[in-house]
């Protein structure tokens, strides 16, 4: 494992469009050097972060992502968060929530 203590942790955080992975890069700032992606074009705010397209369900957008920024950490906040959705969709939700995770 690298040896983080010196320098900066490289922090990759998934959902970063969302409401926790909004929180993360605000609070990221100065501190460490992030990595922010997504599913699709960049939207929100990324406080001067680099964001990478990275839907969690495609392993191939990890593989590429990983390669790329060699994270130390991987933050997952990438979720199907809405409740009725998750009820009507559990395909999905499981995708999502469970296989993507994993
Ligand atoms: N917010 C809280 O107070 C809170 C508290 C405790 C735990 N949590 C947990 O933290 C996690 C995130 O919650 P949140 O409130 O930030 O939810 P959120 O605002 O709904 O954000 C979830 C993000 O995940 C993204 N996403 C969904 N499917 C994706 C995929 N296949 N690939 C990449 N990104 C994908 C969404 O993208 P789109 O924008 O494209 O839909 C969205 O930006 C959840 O597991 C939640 O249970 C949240």
């Amino acid at each position: 494992m690298a040896d983080t203590a010196s320098r900066p942790l490289r922090i990759l955080v998934t959902g970063a469009n969302g409401l926790l992975g909004q929180s993360l890069l605000y609070l990221a700032q100065g501190r460490h050097e992030l990595l922010a992606t997504g599913r699709g074009p960049a939207r929100g705010n990324h406080f001067g972060f680099p964001y990478a397209e990275l839907d969690t369900t495609r392993p191939e957008d990890y593989e590429r992502v990983l390669a790329e920024f060699k994270p130390d950490v991987l933050i997952h906040s990438a979720a199907m968060t809405q409740v009725d959705d998750c009820e009507k969709d559990p395909e999905t939700c499981r995708q999502l929530n469970v296989d993507a995770t994993r």
